[in-house]
């Protein structure tokens, strides 16, 4: 299988995964052979993306950390505890432990899987997509920190929340199109300290779990928000937390932009990282993330153009290549595959849609 931009989708392509709405309710099932008329209700519900199965891709599996029936009940909670916690601030925080073990059992499981969360998501359920998308890329970070149980559950739990606090920010500024005033930022960074607020009153929650929502904006050389904590100053989940954040927020495709390309994000994380995140935890993370997840359509710097069929754990930049097109267009009938592991003069030079 492989994933494709919607708007190339065409008829008589199948669904390699099922698609859901934001209750959790099958769209679209896994198998289905696709008409215009399916794509278009997707288009309406707001989907970009989808999974397919073609002649080019039939025998790539897309494996992710996370069961998607993991994650599609994740996202659920999410969202009823958002729903929830706007009319009582209150919420089961039984629940929410269950699915943070739930979710931890699933990473230790795939520990040897690098990390291509395979999540379809719409612009409207941005928030509950993104907190468990954060949830595990920073519950990875922390395993490859060497954190023990009780404190990957007290991080899981503070960051499927990390962004409670938003529940009490006006809609029509978390979802303008476009640039925010300075008034309207300074509104949106206030969700850090509501959500501390709100948690640290909830029983059971531990400190470090409720820290999260204050910390997660704050950067390591001072320039974050709410408090301009510094360095070590800011606990060591906020740090994990922080880098897992900016990494799904630009991975995504938000009402104001579109998504980078990983490769571009990992680029913009290194750089950026020497000053603002905590080069240890930084390189933690780092490690875990495929560049070119399998299912990704490449351009070699040989002109050829082809398909991500495996990842090398130790050489993330030099995966397994199914070539589809050469250099000069044609299309391949039997297609060969590249090891970039062993023809270290072939790079990639950017990724497409094929
Ligand atoms: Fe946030």
């Amino acid at each position: 299988m492989r994933k494709i931009l919607l708007k190339n989708a065409q008829n008589g392509m199948r669904l390699a995964k099922s698609i859901y709405t934001e209750d959790g309710f099958i769209l679209l099932a896994a198998g289905v052979e696709l008409k215009q008329t399916y794509i278009n209700r997707l288009e309406a519900c707001n989907i970009l993306e989808i999974y397919v199965e073609d002649e080019f891709s039939k025998d790539i599996v897309i494996e992710d950390v996370i069961n998607d029936e993991t994650r599609r009940q994740a996202k659920i909670l999410i969202k009823n505890i958002m729903e929830q916690c706007k009319k009582t601030s209150q919420f089961d925080y039984g629940q929410v432990n269950s699915m943070v073990n739930q979710i931890i059992d699933d990473l230790l499981e795939n520990k040897d899987i690098l990390v291509n969360l395979s999540d379809i998501r719409t612009v409207d359920n941005y928030t509950f997509a993104h907190s468990v998308n954060v949830c595990v890329l920073s519950l990875i970070t922390g395993m490859k920190l060497g954190l023990n149980q009780l404190k990957l559950r007290d991080l899981g739990i503070g960051v499927l929340l990390h962004d409670i606090g938003k529940i009490l920010i006006p809609e029509e500024i978390l979802k303008k199109p476009s640039q925010l005033t300075d008034d309207e930022f300074e509104e949106i960074k206030k969700h850090t300290i509501l959500g501390y607020e709100m948690l640290k009153n909830t029983p059971n929650i531990s400190a470090s779990s409720a820290y999260i929502a204050l910390g997660h904006h704050e950067r390591y050389d001072g320039t974050g928000y709410p408090l301009q904590k510094k360095g070590e100053n800011i606990h060591l989940f906020a740090r994990i937390v922080a880098i897992a954040d900016v990494y799904d927020a630009l991975t995504s495709d938000r009402v104001y932009r579109k998504k980078l390309k990983i490769h571009e994000v990992i680029e913009y994380i290194v750089t950026l990282g020497r000053q603002q995140f905590d080069t240890t935890v930084m390189q933690c993370f780092i490690k875990n993330i495929a560049i070119y997840p399998v299912g990704t359509g490449v351009v070699l710097s040989t002109g050829e153009k082809g398909i991500i069929v495996d990842v090398n754990r130790d050489l993330p930049t030099r995966p397994v290549v199914r070539i589809i097109y050469n250099d000069d267009g044609t299309k391949n009938n039997i297609f060969k595959e590249i090891d970039l592991t062993k023809k270290l003069n072939i790079m990639i030079v950017d990724t497409i849609e094929i």
